[in-house]
């Protein structure tokens, strides 16, 4: 059996007081709004891996059409012996990368907030690739991050399409530091979803089966669990809008009627009008000159750029200049 290691890197009330911050900012402003990591506890990341497998949620087939073409290139590139990966979830794309790195691969290292995602994803990897060190971090990735000290040349991988979670300014302060994280010869490999028409972006976004709006949703049982919060799902709306000037996807939460969200332990009581949004979440799109640049600013070279065969998403190599 592999040793499989999980670290917390967050001091032990840093979640509740970063949600404490996070609302005690974003919900006393207009428009309202909360960063998407609140999504992803234990049942917002089964939510997620649901949304993975919707019809209408194309990126993470795309993402995988791309890994299962490009895996062999990516190691002969790369030659890693730790992969990084930040923001990993349940890790089941990553294995595609994983087989094609081994048996040159020693160290895995997923990062994540979601503890039980981390969990779930080392137990099935321990179990069939017992050769593989794994040391999971529990850790917010936009906070700085101190891994261990694993065996170069390092890839760090961000995949997914997570990148475009992040506001445009968090986006360049995330990459420096990632750029922080490389050593000569270490490689960043990165996935962004590409601009495309807004009928199916939208799909992507609100699918028929409803599974995104209970993903959104989620981010009001959080509130209720770790501050108290008496927002009641049912009378919010899940709402999807692409906004082409800044080419992303916002996910909103439309108050159905005028109403106030109770926060006890903060004694805190938000009202909402009627038709009142919170947003959620952004989901950026890219194109190609966008990523060179936004990797460029931060002291890194796109040395690569794959895309699926639709055109619909992109894997980027990136190393540091
Ligand atoms: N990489 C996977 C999962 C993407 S979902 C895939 O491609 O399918 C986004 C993941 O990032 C979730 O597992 C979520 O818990 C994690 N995440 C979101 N914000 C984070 C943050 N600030 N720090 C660390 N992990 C974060
Ligand atoms: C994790 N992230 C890239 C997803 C996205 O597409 O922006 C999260 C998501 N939100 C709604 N559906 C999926």
């Amino acid at each position: 059996m592999s040793p499989f290691l999980i670290t917390r890197t967050l001091p032990e009330d840093a979640t509740g007081a970063d949600l404490r911050a996070d609302v005690l900012h974003g919900l006393t402003r207009t428009p309202k709004e909360l960063p998407p990591k609140w999504f992803y506890d234990a049942r917002g990341s089964e939510l997620f891996e649901e949304i993975t497998r919707l019809p209408e949620y194309y990126p993470t087939r795309a993402e995988r059409e791309i890994l299962l073409a490009r895996a062999g290139e990516i190691a002969a590139a790369t030659g890693a012996r730790t992969l990084v990966e930040l923001g990993s979830g349940s890790s089941e794309k990553t294995r595609h990368l994983i087989d094609a790195l081994l048996p040159g691969l020693e160290d895995y290292v997923p990062v994540d907030v979601s503890e039980s995602a981390l969990r779930g994803a080392a137990e099935s990897l321990e179990k069939d690739l017992p050769e593989l060190r794994i040391h999971a971090l529990v850790a917010d990735f936009t906070r700085g991050l101190a891994l261990p000290g694993t065996p170069g040349p390092r890839l760090v991988a961000f995949l997914g399409g997570t990148l475009g979670n992040l506001l445009p300014e968090e986006r360049a302060t995330f990459l420096r530091s990632v750029r922080t994280l490389l050593a000569p010869g270490d490689a960043l490999l990165m996935g962004t979803d590409l601009v495309k028409d807004e009928a199916t972006l939208v799909a992507a976004y609100d699918d028929a089966a409803g599974v995104t709006a209970a993903f959104n949703k989620n981010v009001l049982s959080v509130l209720a669990r770790e501050l108290g919060a008496d927002a009641d799902p049912d009378d919010f709306e899940h709402v999807a809008v692409w906004d082409p000037e800044r080419e992303w996807i916002e996910m909103r939460l439309r108050a159905r009627h005028a109403l106030t969200v109770k926060f006890p332990e903060l004694d805190l009581a938000v009202p909402f009008e009627a038709g009142e949004e919170l947003r959620t979440e952004v989901s950026a799109k890219f194109r190609r000159e966008r990523v060179r640049d936004e990797l460029a600013e931060a002291g890194m070279e796109l040395a690569h750029w794959w895309t699926d065969e639709q055109g619909r998403f992109a894997l980027s190599l990136a190393t540091a200049v």
